[in-house]
């Protein structure tokens, strides 16, 4: 299966990474501030590590998505959908932005957009996300959409990045608490 999925926001695009994307993806995720965070990224991040990923999501067709600004046609980070159960109705995934992005609402429209494709026609009905400790912002930004605090699972992961063992503090969002989807524009065509 294939993902041909293209999401419109206000200033944003999220479509399939293209294997064109990969010098942007280095440029994104081969930074410390960004990678240490996340549970999957190396570091350093080589173009090698971009074309791999991106060949993986395109022949597995993984709701891996590109961000990209609208007004310059920039790819500035990237998020998914992942570990999709249809028997459960629930789901993963997670978001970075370019540090030189970040800070200007970018994250939140796209992670907004990401989940109200996944509530509103994907039909999920939890989302399960995470994250490490004083990451604060993505804290922030998934409380501001509704996720609650789960807990945390003790020493998780073994960050790619920087090798330090990581608790992930668990965050969960059901379908009948997502606050802020109100008043937002989102498009959802289908790439032939
Ligand atoms: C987390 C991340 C995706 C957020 O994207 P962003 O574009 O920087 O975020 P936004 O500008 O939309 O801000 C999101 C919210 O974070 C909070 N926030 C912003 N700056 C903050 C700061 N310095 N400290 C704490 N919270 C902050 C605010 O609640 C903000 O929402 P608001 O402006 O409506 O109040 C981005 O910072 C990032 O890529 N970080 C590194 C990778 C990462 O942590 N990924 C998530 C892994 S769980």
């Amino acid at each position: 299966m294939k993902n041909n999925i293209v999401i419109e926001t206000k200033r944003l695009i999220l479509r399939p990474w293209q294997i064109e994307d990969a010098d942007a993806l280095v440029d994104g995720l081969n930074n410390i501030n960004v990678s240490k965070y996340l549970a999957g990224a190396p570091y350093p991040y080589t173009l090698d590590d971009a074309k791999n990923f991106i060949t993986k999501t395109i022949e597995e067709g993984l709701y891996n998505f590109a961000i990209i600004l609208k007004d310059t046609n920039e790819v500035i980070g990237g998020t998914q959908i992942s570990n999709i159960s249809y028997a459960n109705k629930t789901a993963g995934g997670g978001i970075w932005i370019n540090e030189r992005y970040q800070g200007k609402g970018y994250g939140s429209e796209a992670f907004k957009a990401r989940i109200k494709y996944a509530f509103e026609v994907l039909n999920l009905r939890r989302l399960e996300n995470g994250y490490f400790k004083n990451n604060e912002r993505s804290h922030q930004m998934q409380l501001k959409f509704g996720y609650q605090d789960e807990g945390v699972r003790r020493q998780r992961f073994i960050s790619k990045a920087t090798g330090n063992i990581e608790d992930e503090y668990i965050t969960g969002l059901l379908k009948s608490e997502v606050r802020g989807l109100e008043e937002f524009d989102f498009k959802v065509k289908e790439l032939k």
